[in-house]
């Protein structure tokens, strides 16, 4: 399995937010508390996906199954649709399963085109059934009146000393017990997404593998030179 998949979050807890009212805020979301429609916004590898993902989720709280509320990519929906009838649809399923709205991801939202951002604005002006999380990066792009329908929050990288927990757990979870302060030690100078330290911990935890296989296995040459011993000795 893919590192990034293996160790991908499953809870809020799970997600290092840089400013606790966003984590707050996506806490009542998730609780539905609130119900306007939500906008993630700011750079890539923060975990605004993996984030509307899990609020979604929670959201349907004992009826989540597979399929339920699978994300939309901006982009690959408006390749085959252009009208928001299968997202009617997603809420429709949601509701005859028992959810107390619809609700709907879609990913990377300024990837829609204008005039499907407006059809988005009329869709979810008329439909008061479902609810929507989109995720941006370029925030810029989205047409203003389609942003004033949503609750845009701002979800910046964490500080260093913030990422600290996930490379503990994720260390854990690889049988790698770190303490915090030796992780903090590993994260001098880490600078980057929450991408960027997946590969950065997946190096580490190869490199590691390496040096422990080395410890543990003879090395060739002593291997080689005893079976030469052997081998003259039969002569
Ligand atoms: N804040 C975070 N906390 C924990 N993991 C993160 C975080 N940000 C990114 N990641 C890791 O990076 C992966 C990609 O994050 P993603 O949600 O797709 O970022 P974005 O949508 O902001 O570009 C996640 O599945 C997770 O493994
Ligand atoms: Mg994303």
């Amino acid at each position: 399995m893919k590192f990034d998949k293996k160790h991908e979050p499953e809870t809020l807890d799970d997600v290092i937010f840089a400013d606790a009212d966003v984590k707050q805020t996506l806490q009542d979301y998730a609780n539905n508390q609130r119900h306007k429609h939500l906008l993630l916004y700011g750079p890539k590898g923060t975990g605004k996906s993996v984030t509307a993902q899990i609020v979604l989720k929670e959201r349907m709280c004992v009826i989540w199954q597979t399929g339920l509320g699978d994300a939309w990519n901006a982009s690959s929906y408006q390749d085959k649709w252009d009208n928001f009838n299968p997202m009617l649809q997603q809420w429709n399923m949601q509701l005859s399963w028992g959810a107390h709205t619809g609700c709907s991801v879609i990913d990377e939202i300024d990837q829609f085109n204008l005039p499907m951002q407006h059809r988005l604005r009329a869709f979810i002006d008329q439909y008061e059934m479902g609810f929507v999380i989109a995720t941006t990066n370029n925030l810029h792009l989205v047409d203003g009146p389609l942003k004033d329908r949503f609750r845009p929050l701002f979800v910046e990288y964490p500080s260093v000393q913030q990422w600290v927990p996930r490379v503990v757990s994720v260390m854990a979870a690889e049988g790698i017990p770190v303490t915090p302060i030796q992780a903090a030690g590993l994260l001098q100078g880490f600078q980057g997404s929450g991408r960027s330290l997946n590969d950065w911990m997946e190096d580490y935890v190869f490199r590691l593998q390496r040096m422990m296989a080395q410890v543990t296995t003879p090395p060739a040459t002593a291997q080689h030179c005893a079976h030469t011993i052997n081998g003259a000795g039969s002569k």
